[in-house]
């Protein structure tokens, strides 16, 4: 007979923890059966709602909405003119979106180290690497930490340079209590499912004047033109970018929640910084991130493990996290050592802080229906495998 304590069941897993998960509520859901019932299921009524709604949550710029936030991206290029011959400043602890858009547009990636602190682009290596050819930077507010738009401002008119902020993570962010979109050169977001806001799959862009809006709807859609009933010109070579009524009302539903979004993302972020201050937790030399509430969005809570003090790699801390039912991401390994870019001349020691971060930085749960508890069961996980495997 097995003694009581044998046969009693074993005790319940607590739930997976993703790293993020969306938040869609019903009005939302509704919303969407609405549209595809409606038989309009392509650009429509809700992308122009969207965007409207888009324009005056940045102060009346005028926005269009795409089906990514990378074409966003290589159509905000292509709006400030780059091409073939131009380089483009920008930085290697990123998706690799980021750089692939410059070279989708035939011009030449460069990059700069990042500053270790913010893992952003290290401005003061931006300014050093302007040449004749430079025609413009894409900074990247990874995690939602906005990169310092003042010195960038300056930077760029210095040199004459355009700037395409890659704000696929920043929507919610501001820099000194301004959004980020409502001011600035060209502005790029994601509203890819990860994001703090969500369309599934989707992205916008933040113009300067109407005339770049009407080229970016000849990007956004095979070039096209129409005028009256069947008026319709093509001048340039547009592709097939344009987002579905169907995404655009998941946004419509998502837009007005990003306030109370970005406030609880905040506040889970807090509460990370107040399990990592227990001074047992504090002794593992885990690398945090600036700890801003007022700016950034948290789009990521990121550390970065101690590489010289652990006997195992990122990969298998990932691996006994999921073991402890709580997943984890990467974003993101250095850019310039794939293979791609290696064969176009980057290697190993280029930017050695980029290269730190891309083999230690993990991405750990946060998202807005998490709770505080979570925050603690995240921590205390993940220093205890730390601590397994701390070196002597
Ligand atoms: C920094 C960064 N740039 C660009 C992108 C590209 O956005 P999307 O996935 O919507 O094409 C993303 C999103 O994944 C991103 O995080």
């Amino acid at each position: 007979m097995p003694s009581p304590a044998a046969s009693a069941p074993p005790k319940p897993a607590e739930p997976f923890l993703p790293f993020t998960r969306p938040a869609i509520d019903d009005a939302t859901i509704a919303g969407v059966a609405e549209v595809l019932r409606s038989g309009w299921l392509s650009s429509g009524p809700q992308v122009r709602a969207f965007e409207a709604r888009l324009s005056e949550h940045f102060g009346g710029r005028p926005v269009r909405a795409f089906n990514s936030g990378t074409c966003t991206m290589e159509i905000a290029l292509r709006i400030a003119g780059v091409k073939a011959g131009d380089e483009v400043i920008t930085t290697p602890l990123t998706w690799v979106a980021t750089s692939n858009v410059i070279l989708e547009v035939g011009a030449t990636p460069v990059f700069v180290d990042i500053d270790p602190v913010t893992r952003t682009i290290d401005l003061g290596l931006v300014e050093k690497a302007v040449t004749p050819r430079t025609r413009a930077v894409i900074p990247v507010d990874l995690a939602g930490l906005p990169v310092d738009r003042d010195r960038l401002g300056a930077l760029a008119k210095r040199h004459g340079l355009r700037v395409v902020e890659d704000a696929a993570q920043s929507m919610g962010s501001a820099w000194k209590g301004r959004r980020i979109g409502s001011f600035g050169d060209l502005v790029s977001f994601s509203f890819h499912a990860n994001k703090n806001i969500t369309t599934s799959e989707g992205g916008c862009l933040v113009l300067n004047d109407e005339r770049e809006a009407a080229l970016a709807e000849q990007y956004r859609l095979q070039g096209v033109v129409r005028t009256g009933h069947d008026g319709m010109e093509v001048e340039l070579v547009g592709g097939k970018f344009n987002m579905t009524d169907i995404a655009a009302r998941i946004g419509l539903g998502q837009l007005p929640h990003l306030e109370e979004f970005t406030a609880r993302r905040r506040e889970l972020a807090k509460a990370y910084f107040e399990e990592f201050a227990d001074p047992a937790v504090r002794a593992l030399g885990l690398g945090l991130p600036v700890a801003n509430f007022t700016d950034s969005n948290w789009h990521m809570f990121q550390v970065v493990l101690p590489e010289a003090r652990l006997k195992v790699r990122r990969a298998e801390v990932m691996e006994e996290m999921k073991a402890a039912g709580i997943g984890t991401g990467v974003h993101y390994p250095a850019l310039h050592l794939f293979a791609l870019y290696r064969r176009m001349g980057w290697k190993d020691g280029d930017f050695p802080n980029a290269e730190y971060a891309g083999r230690n930085i993990l991405t750990l749960p946060l998202f807005p229906a998490m709770a505080r508890a979570d925050v603690a069961r995240v921590v205390g996980a993940l220093a205890s495998i730390l601590r397994k495997h701390q070196k002597p």
